[in-house]
């Protein structure tokens, strides 16, 4: 089956001064293109660090990744760019919201970024925000939308391109049962409807079970 992500032997450090934290130890990983994964692990075991990895927001001080087949090693920033934005959702753990701009701007932005028609992207992006319950706040900046609306209006940024694989980290930890209900409601249908990948890096297990698959990553690797 065609690998959406693959990873071998994947390892990763964050170097401050003298301070060496390693994080991932030869971590290996394939994701086919309709799977659902959950990844668990303690805080600070590098769910997050993975998660940047994989979208080649970081790279590995050793080991590989591959997007949709291209080793992101053998490309430059521009191209792991095009590629993220054509095959990759990311959903952040702190949102990572333009705070200039309103929740519909933001959430049209992947599309404007792509060269879509304006009017059209902002009929997109009206409809992703109604779909989750945001019909009234399409005109709120980040700052006026209480944390939970914030993550949905990520969540909704990341699905509006229709990725071919999205990253989600802990999409649901600011939510209520309902909103919790209504943002994986939206994952699982982009995963239905397209055929699309989930990794899904969450605390709660209850989540986690709706995933095809689950990992926990520990020591540097998943087990
Ligand atoms: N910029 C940084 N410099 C140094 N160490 C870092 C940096 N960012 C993260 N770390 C360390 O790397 C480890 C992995 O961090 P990461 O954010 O990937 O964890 P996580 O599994 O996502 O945790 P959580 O569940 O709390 O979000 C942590 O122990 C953290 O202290
Ligand atoms: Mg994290």
């Amino acid at each position: 089956m065609n690998k959406i992500i693959k990873c071998q032997d994947l390892s990763y450090a964050y170097t401050n001064g003298k301070i060496h934290t390693k994080v991932l130890n030869g971590l290996n990983l394939e994701i086919d293109s309709a799977q659902s994964l959950a990844i668990v692990g303690q805080s600070g075991c590098g769910k997050s660090s993975l998660l940047n990895l994989l979208g080649g927001i970081s790279q590995p001080i050793s080991g590989k990744v591959f997007v949709n087949g291209y080793d992101l090693s053998q490309l430059n920033e521009e191209e792991i760019t095009n590629l993220r934005a054509q095959h990759l959702g990311f959903v952040y753990q702190f949102h990572h919201l333009l705070k200039d701009f309103s929740a519909l701007y933001n959430v049209a932005m992947p599309l404007l970024i792509r060269g879509e028609n304006t009017q059209i992207a902002l009929e997109k992006s009206s409809q992703i925000l109604k779909d989750i319950g945001l019909q009234n706040r399409l005109n709120h900046r980040p700052a006026q939308l209480s944390g939970g609306q914030r993550q949905r209006v990520a969540v909704a940024r990341a699905l509006i391109n229709n990725p071919n694989c999205l990253l989600a980290d802990e999409p649901t930890g600011n939510l209520d049962t309902k909103n919790t209900q209504e943002v994986l409601g939206l994952m699982m249908e982009l995963k239905q409807q397209k055929k699309s990948a989930l990794i899904l890096v969450t605390h709660d297990m209850n989540i986690a079970k709706k995933m095809d698959d689950f990992l926990t990553l520990k020591n540097g690797m998943l087990v």
